[in-house]
């Protein structure tokens, strides 16, 4: 049986792979410093699969329990969610978020290539596109200028550093997977996005609003050059989300591979806000607000290659999102 490291795995979409990979037949040991999820998450994931990780309450910053971890146990694989993802909070705390992001990557990347493990899955981001205007984005485009905020330019910091992790030993393995916005949840609604402190995706702000702890959702922006007015977004079921890392790490190949996990569809907040309305029966309270800055207009995916090469398509909609989303909000009251 193969075993798998999954840092951050009690988190968002860390915990929706483990999911996925123990359902597949993998073992899985958990890393995480419950920052900003909860050890709850792992009976959640046990009453699903009826399998349970082995979970290890390590902080990455801390090279000696993560060198201890690996003295003792072999990993085939590496999935490496695990970070600080608040763009404002990176905007306040760049330090904070310099040092646990890079820090954090480079202790476990050392850490593997001390032991001799070669296989790591990243979560990278659109953001690292930063703010040219495509709107529709394929791999090959720059990276790295224009990033709006010290939480991208992490992102792509740590896609340098694996690109020459790679370059400077020929068995070392990396894919980076560029997320778009994933939404929903696990269909039973055990588990889900219930950060710690105020979110900042759209969907637990949603949640908020829906349960009355948020007065309104702001919709940031009605004048934009959309159809409707409001920023349009490739939004990816986290489920359909979590399968292209399964795919990933089965068609892992020698060197760097990148890959967009998208849906080639964009969705409108408005449309976002209206699915949501039709799959709960209410009115959802929302005011316009200014622009923020750093927002393009329009940004999806291009998912041929991940189509192609991985062989990993989505099939999730955003109804089977706000389903789901309702199923977690009613499991959480
Ligand atoms: N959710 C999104 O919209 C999105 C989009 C693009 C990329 N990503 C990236 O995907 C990854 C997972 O995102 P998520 O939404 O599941 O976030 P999350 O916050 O739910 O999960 C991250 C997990 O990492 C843990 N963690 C943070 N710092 C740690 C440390 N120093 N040591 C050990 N554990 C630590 C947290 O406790 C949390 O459980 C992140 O790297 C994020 O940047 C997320």
């Amino acid at each position: 049986m193969q075993k798998v490291l999954v840092t951050g795995g009690t988190g968002y979409i860390g915990s929706h792979t483990v999911i996925e990979l123990l359902n597949s037949g993998y073992e899985v040991d958990i890393i995480d410093n419950l920052s900003n999820s909860k050890a709850e998450t792992i009976a959640a994931i046990e009453a699903i699969t009826k399998k349970r990780p082995t979970f290890h309450n390590i902080d990455l910053l801390n090279r000696e329990s993560l060198t201890e971890l690996f003295d003792n146990n072999h990993y085939d694989f590496v999935l490496h969610f695990a970070g600080l993802k608040a763009v404002g909070e990176s905007v306040e705390k760049p330090l904070l978020y310099y040092r646990t992001n890079l820090d954090s990557a480079i202790n476990l990347v050392e850490a593997m290539l001390a032991h001799g493990i070669n296989n790591i899955v990243f979560s990278s981001s659109a953001t690292v596109y930063g703010r040219q205007y495509s709107p529709e984005y394929v791999e090959t485009m720059q990276v790295g200028s224009g990033i709006a905020n010290p939480y991208g330019r992490t992102k792509y910091m740590i896609e340098e550093i694996l690109k020459d992790t790679c370059a400077a030993n020929p068995d070392f393995s990396a894919t980076i997977l560029r997320y778009f916005n994933p939404i929903g949840n696990h269909p039973s609604g055990l588990i889900g996005e219930n950060p710690n402190g105020i979110p900042n995706n759209i969907m637990p702000v949603i949640m908020r609003v829906a349960t009355g702890q948020i007065k309104e959702l702001n919709v940031y922006g009605n004048d934009y050059d959309t159809p409707d007015g409001t920023c349009r977004r490739d939004y990816i079921h986290v489920v359909d989300l979590a399968k292209g890392h399964l795919a990933a790490m089965q068609h892992i190949k020698p060197g760097v591979s990148v890959y967009n996990l998208g849906t080639g569809k964009p969705t409108s907040v408005l449309e976002l806000l209206a699915a949501f309305e039709s799959a709960s029966g209410h009115e959802l309270p929302h005011v316009f607000a200014p622009r923020r800055s750093g927002d393009v207009a329009e940004m999806w995916a291009n998912p041929s290659l991940a189509n192609q090469e991985l062989n990993w398509h989505t099939n999730l909609t955003i109804a089977d999102a706000m389903r789901d989303t309702l199923k977690f909000l009613e499991s959480q009251r």
